[in-house]
C-alpha cells in the first residue's frame, strides 16, 4: 500500500476509535462532570440524550471495521452483523440526535444544521442498508461512502471546533461547525464517487 494511502488508513482508524472512546467519557465521569455543556439535554431530555451519546459512537467505532477489505472478504457472516449493528446505532443515535437539534440552545442555525444532518444521516443509511438486504452491493458501497462521511462527522467536528472558537468566538464558531463538520465531508463523499477513473486494461 503506498505511503500516502496508509497515512490516511491509520488516522481513519485512530480518529475514528479515540473520538469513540472519548465520547463514552459520561458513562466513567458522569455527564456533569465531563459534558457539563450537556446537563439540560440530560436532565430534560434522558432517553433522546443517552440514546445519542450511547449509540453514536458504536457507529463511528464500527466505520473502520466495517471498510476493513481483509475483514469483509474473509469474515462476511461478522461484517454483515456488524452492519446491522452499525444501522441500528444509527436508527437510535439518529433520532436521539434530531430530537436534541430540535431542542438545541445553541440557536437556529445549530438546530438547522444538526437537524438535517441527523434526518440524511438516517436517510442515506436506510437506503445502504436495503441496498445490502436487496443484495445490491456496488450500490450498498455507495451509500455507505455517503453514511460513513456523515458518521465522520462526529471526528470533523472535534477536529474544527477549537480553530472556529478562535476565530470567531465560541457562540458564533458552534453554529458554524454544525454545517462545516459534515456539509464538506459529503462533498468529499460525491468527489470520491463520481471523478473519473482510469479504466482498466482488459
Ligand atoms: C451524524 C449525525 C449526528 C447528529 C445529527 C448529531 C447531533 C447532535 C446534537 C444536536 C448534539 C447536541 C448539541 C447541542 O445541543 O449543542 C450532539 C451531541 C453529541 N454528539 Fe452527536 N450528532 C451526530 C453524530 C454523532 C456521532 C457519530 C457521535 C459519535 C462520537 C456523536 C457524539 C455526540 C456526543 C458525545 C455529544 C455530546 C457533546 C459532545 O461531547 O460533543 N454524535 N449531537
Amino acid at each position: 500500500m503506498p505511503l500516502l494511502l496508509r497515512t490516511r488508513v491509520v488516522a481513519f482508524w485512530i480518529l475514528s476509535l479515540a473520538v469513540a472512546l472519548a465520547s463514552w467519557r459520561w458513562a466513567v465521569f458522569g455527564v456533569a462532570a465531563s459534558m457539563e455543556v450537556m446537563l439540560y439535554h440530560a436532565l430534560a431530555r434522558p432517553v433522546a440524550f443517552y440514546a445519542h451519546v450511547g449509540f453514536a459512537p458504536v457507529a463511528l467505532a464500527l466505520l473502520p471495521l466495517q471498510f476493513w477489505t481483509r475483514l469483509r472478504v474473509r469474515r462476511p457472516g461478522l461484517h454483515r452483523w456488524l452492519g446491522r449493528l452499525y444501522g441500528l446505532s444509527i436508527l437510535l443515535s439518529g433520532l436521539g440526535g434530531l430530537v436534541l437539534a430540535l431542542t438545541t440552545e445553541a440557536g437556529p442555525a445549530a438546530a438547522w444544521g444538526f437537524g438535517l444532518l441527523a434526518v440524511i444521516w438516517l436517510a442515506v443509511t436506510a437506503r445502504a442498508v436495503q441496498l445490502a438486504m436487496a443484495r445490491r452491493i456496488a450500490e450498498h458501497r455507495r451509500w455507505m461512502i455517503r453514511s460513513a462521511a456523515l458518521t465522520f462527522g462526529a471526528v470533523t467536528l472535534r477536529l474544527e471546533l477549537p480553530v472556529l472558537v478562535v476565530l470567531f468566538g465560541f457562540d458564533t464558531g458552534y453554529q458554524v461547525v454544525s454545517w462545516l463538520a459534515w456539509v464538506p465531508n459529503l462533498l468529499v463523499a460525491e468527489w470520491l464517487l463520481w471523478r473519473p477513473r482510469p479504466a482498466v486494461a482488459a
